[in-house]
């Protein structure tokens, strides 16, 4: 692979991604690995991430001069770039001029590999306090900016290079090509990282893990679980049993996806376990969010559970087993529970997750080395529809936590048929791939008043919670067309008599959450 060391900015993992994007596989490490760690891992090449912080500080963290030695390319970005050029004895000095932002970068001296051909002067994104004044011995200084004397610098003989500014971000339209020259050409590797490799390895290690064995996979009706069952699918045909759990808390419409579109698709055994009744009565009369969470959560594996069991029986009767378990769990979520800081738990999520050891189930993870951009195009290649693949996030306890107050049936048909127009206009006016989601929410314990017709009305408002975002970390509302918010709101006051009122959230997350609860 090429490795990715993350100085610890939230650049790396979208610098692994531009990385796979030039078709070459990458993982991202800790900057605590030391070189011996890197080197047993075989790299093709190391890209060295941008970092907060200052070479100049007491404890910044250092690249170890060895590194150099080991004939591996290596690709300093920002940080890693200043960084770099110490180990390699250059200079760097802190100036005190800032560049942050876009910044215009002039090509110097042909460009060398990395630059020639490229626009004299064009735009990239920086963001520094310190900069190389002095390329180290052997390197040639192929461009400056005015914040940077040397904001780009190469030694193609040893195959090292490095740049000032962020070429990872959009807001460097040629960054990809400069990364992509790295590694194709000056690197040399062979780009081998395509959707229908990955999709042929994975098929090929899942066979490997599984051997003759059965599996169990939970499906959420989201696009992970889909893709992770389709690519076991693809590797052990009717060894692999899905289940879906329908706990009553689901849209309109989604049940049916799976039980028609994925099938279809994949041609999978499905069993769906009607729960509702279980979660409805377990849920009675709870409103704080985090009981009905829990309670969700809790319910969810005990059903999963009691379905695997008597899969298990069954298959049992038949000298058959079920030994593994599929999940869906994608590259981020394994760099970041192996990053240690632990973010703070704002709110609880819940996945399936926790089984009871007596289970005994071995995991498989298909997707644990794939971003979620890779995971759709995976799903494409193996024949998934749009509708699964290019799907929504929706939260795994559902309505439930979309009504404000307690679940009761009723308000979930409210709210599910409200959720079905909303869904509906969105759609039509061509919007689904613009918005990240957009949740409705019954406010099932505030009434207000109105009128339709010659009659006041005293209903229940919803809101509309519209939100683009790369990643759901950080959102802002989106500006959907008045147009569009006007049809969604007179369908849902006109269509549904619970309803008389729909609002609009405008607020970005942070300090709003994407959901209300
Ligand atoms: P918040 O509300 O935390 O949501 O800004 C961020 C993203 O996560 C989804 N979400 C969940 N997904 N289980 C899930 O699988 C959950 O408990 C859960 N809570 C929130 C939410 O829809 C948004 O995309």
């Amino acid at each position: 692979p090429v490795l990715v060391v993350d100085f610890g900015a939230q650049y790396a993992q979208l610098i692994a991604r531009r990385v796979r994007e030039a078709q070459v596989y990458s993982e991202v490490v800790p900057h605590t690995a030391s070189v011996p760690d890197l080197l047993d891992r075989d790299p093709a090449a190391i890209v060295l991430s941008g970092g907060p912080a200052s070479v100049y500080e007491e404890g910044a963290p250092r690249v170890d001069p060895a590194l150099f030695d080991a004939g591996v390319p290596v690709f300093g970005i920002c940080y890693g770039f200043q960084a770099m050029a110490v180990a390699l004895g250059g200079t760097t000095e802190h100036t005190g001029t800032r560049e942050y932002g876009r910044t215009e970068l002039a090509v110097q001296g042909g460009g060398g590999r990395l630059h020639e051909d490229l626009p004299g002067h064009h735009p990239v994104w920086m963001s520094h306090g310190d900069c190389v004044t002095k390329a180290p011995e052997g390197f040639v200084v192929t461009a400056s900016s005015a914040g940077a004397p040397v904001a780009a610098f190469e030694d193609t003989d040893r195959r090292f290079a490095g740049v000032q500014y962020h070429p990872e971000v959009a807001h460097t339209p040629h960054g990809q090509e400069v990364l992509r020259r790295f590694l194709h050409d000056v690197a040399g590797i062979r780009p081998q990282w395509t959707t229908a490799s990955i999709v042929d390895e994975q098929v090929a290690r899942i066979r490997e893990r599984i051997g003759g064995g059965r599996a169990i996979c939970g499906l959420s009706g989201g696009v992970d679980s889909a893709v992770a069952a389709a690519l076991v699918q693809r590797a052990i045909s009717d060894r692999l049993t899905c289940v879906f759990v329908d706990h009553g808390l689901l849209r309109a419409g989604e049940r049916a996806q799976v039980e028609r579109d994925f099938v279809a698709a994949t041609g999978v055994n499905l069993v769906t376990v009607d729960a509702e009744e279980r979660f409805l009565s377990a849920l009675a009369g709870v409103s704080d969010p985090e009981q009905k969470r829990k309670i969700i959560g809790r319910e969810f594996i005990e059903v999963f559970e009691e379905t695997a069991r008597n899969l298990q029986a069954e298959a049992g009767e038949h000298g058959q087993h079920y030994d593994f378990l599929v999940q869906g769990t994608l590259y981020p979520d394994v760099v970041e529970s192996g990053g240690g800081t632990g973010a703070a738990n704002i709110k609880s999520h819940h996945n399936v997750g926790g089984l009871p050891e007596d289970l005994r189930f071995r995991l498989v993870e298909p997707l644990r080395e794939l971003f979620k951009d890779e995971v759709r195009r995976v799903g494409l290649e193996l024949g998934l529809p749009e509708t699964i693949v290019h799907r929504q996030p929706f939260p795994g306890p559902g309505l439930g936590i979309r009504i404000i107050g307690d679940v009761t049936r009723q308000r979930l048909d409210v709210l599910r048929a409200a959720d079905a127009i909303a869904r509906e206009e969105l759609t039509a006016a061509g919007l689904d791939r613009d918005i990240w989601q957009c949740p409705v929410v019954l406010l099932a314990e505030v009434r207000s008043v109105g009128v339709q017709g010659d009659f006041r009305t005293y209903g229940h408002p919803v809101v509309l919670r519209p939100v683009s975002s790369e990643d759901a970390m950080t959102a802002d509302w989106t500006r959907l067309p008045y147009d569009v918010l006007e049809r969604i709101s007179t369908r849902i006051t006109n269509e549904v008599p619970e309803v008389n009122r729909v609002v609009l959230d405008v607020t970005s997350k942070p300090p709003g959450t994407i959901e209300w609860e």
